[in-house]
């Protein structure tokens, strides 16, 4: 078991880049993280029909205005034809979706510290993701204190631990449980991940003691300092270069 003395991470981490400037998870979000100073982002990796590893919430691109193009059918050389960035802002049309490969390359770039976040595709198996996510990334070689891979699926978590027992881990839930499963106190995680919305303090109060506690998606400074009075170690922010979030982790 960690203390609350080690976090892993910092207090704002940027949620999926800095999508309040850019489009999430695209090389656009990253450099823009980088300009305003974040030093931690998350984003969401997951597994295409030909296996490729992409940078994507979804397992579809409904988000991108294409309700009926599934990932499980697209392979890199129509991913590669996709506008990531058009949805969000003309300025962005044409920025493309980005690959595993690219987000690593990006992170050295920048220097960023990275939660990389496994959304498991639905359509596809769980151990090939898994397995292909370690094999993309551990070569790589990024500095392990600059890494946290987490993910709602927990099943996945087990299959990353018993593959790459140094790897960092971060649990994710929605709302925290009462008390953590033996079976996720064994994966020996270095954060515990939820929903901001969910959590009340004596929630708080039962992990905090345990395990540094990082909380999605908070946007507001009122939320921010409350949730820091709980003991919560940080937060995934839509807006983590935002100066008035600076200053209230400056001023707990
Ligand atoms: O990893 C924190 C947060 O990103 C989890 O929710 O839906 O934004 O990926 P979601
Ligand atoms: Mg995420």
């Amino acid at each position: 078991t960690t203390t609350n003395a080690t976090k892993p991470m910092s207090a704002l981490i940027g949620h999926r880049g800095l999508p309040s400037q850019a489009p999430e998870n695209t090389a656009a979000s990253l450099k823009a993280a980088f300009e305003q100073g974040i030093d931690w982002i998350e984003v969401d990796v997951t597994m295409a029909g030909d296996g490729s590893l992409v940078i994507l919430h979804d397992a579809d691109l409904r988000r991108f205005g294409q309700p009926d193009r599934t990932l499980v059918s697209l392979d890199r050389a129509a991913l590669l034809q996709v506008d990531a960035g058009g949805w969000f802002h003309a300025e962005f049309a044409g920025e493309p979706i980005l690959f595993m490969t690219q987000l690593l390359t990006l992170v050295r770039r920048y220097r960023l510290g990275l939660n990389l976040e496994l959304k498991i595709n639905p359509d596809l198996a769980m151990p090939e993701q898994v397995d292909a996510v370690i094999e993309a990334l551990r070569p790589a070689a990024l500095d392990p204190s600059k890494l946290v891979v987490s993910s709602f699926d927990h099943r996945a978590l087990t299959r990353l631990r018993q593959r790459w027992p140094e790897v960092a881990i971060g649990i994710l839930f929605g709302a925290l449980p009462v008390d953590l499963p033996a079976v996720l106190i064994a994966l020996k995680p270095v954060s515990i991940h939820c929903d901001q919305a969910l959590l009340t303090a004596p929630l708080a109060a039962k992990i905090v003691p345990l395990y540094p506690l990082y909380c999605y998606t908070v946007n507001d400074s009122v939320t921010l300092a409350t949730l820091l009075s709980w003991g919560v170690s940080g937060v995934f922010s839509d807006r983590a270069g935002a100066e008035e979030l600076r200053q209230v982790v400056l001023d707990r």
